[in-house]
């Protein structure tokens, strides 16, 4: 069956499975304080799956301190609560970093990606929604590499990426993922230009609403 993200995009709006749709949106360094709390709130294991060692809080707050919103992107799935869900944090590098790359691009830039998810939020569709979202975008900049490392016992991670399609590579307990991505199409960026523009509704809602309960409860 031929690829059609814009299809795929509906879907998830229309709430697959029944699930709650998952809207991913771009984040900014107004979000820097939400994006620290997720990650503080990882605990030992977690922060072990995805930042590849047990990073201790003040390691935390410098990783998030380094991130440069303007360069990187920085994707979030915000809850009910105006709290980050899940955040996804793709960079562009240049392709020297993964030497094995040449076999597979000559684009001169190829993309690494993290994601994690709130312990509460797991098994909601979060993840993969991330994962789709960075894959749409490397597709839409026309970086057609992927990468993602992640511990093979990482089972989750392992599912998702392999349902992504893409080809993981093994050895000594770290798994190396690469996903090969189509050139953009009118489809793919009108998708992803259409779930921002639905996300940032979603966000401000969200945010306003926050606001106002704030607002409107007994000040102590
Ligand atoms: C990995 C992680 C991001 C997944 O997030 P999530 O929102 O729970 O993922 P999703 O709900 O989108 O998908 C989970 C999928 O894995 C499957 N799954 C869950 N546990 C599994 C297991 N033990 N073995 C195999 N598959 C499993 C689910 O059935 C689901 O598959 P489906 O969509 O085909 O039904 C989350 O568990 C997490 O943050 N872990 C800690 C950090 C981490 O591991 N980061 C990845 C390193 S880059």
């Amino acid at each position: 069956m031929q690829d059609n993200p814009l299809r795929r995009w509906l879907s998830n709006l229309t709430g697959k499975h029944g699930r709650q749709p998952v809207l991913v949106k771009a984040l900014s360094k107004r979000d820097h304080r939400r994006v620290l709390r997720h990650f503080l709130a990882l605990d030992s294991n977690d922060r072990l799956l995805r930042f590849g060692s047990m990073l201790r809080d003040e390691q935390v707050i410098a990783y998030v301190n380094k991130i440069d919103f303007s360069k990187d992107i920085v994707f979030g799935v915000v809850n009910r609560m105006f709290q980050l869900a899940g955040v996804g944090h793709l960079a562009f590098i240049s392709r020297e970093a993964h030497p094995d790359s040449i076999n597979y691009t000559d684009k001169e830039k190829v993309a690494e990606f993290g994601v994690s998810v709130a312990a509460s939020a797991r098994g909601q569709g979060v993840g993969t929604r991330l994962f789709e979202r960075a894959a749409m975008h490397c597709r839409n900049s026309d970086v057609d590499t992927l990468y993602m490392q992640c511990l093979s016992s990482n089972r989750t991670m392992m599912h998702i990426a392999k349902k992504a399609g893409m080809e993981i590579k093994r050895e000594y307990g770290e798994a190396d993922a690469h996903l090969h991505l189509p050139p953009p199409s009118p489809s793919s960026v009108l998708a992803e230009a259409l779930e921002e523009q639905v996300a940032k509704i979603d966000y401000a809602v969200k945010r306003n609403t926050r606001a106002a309960l704030k607002w409107l409860s007994p000040k102590k």
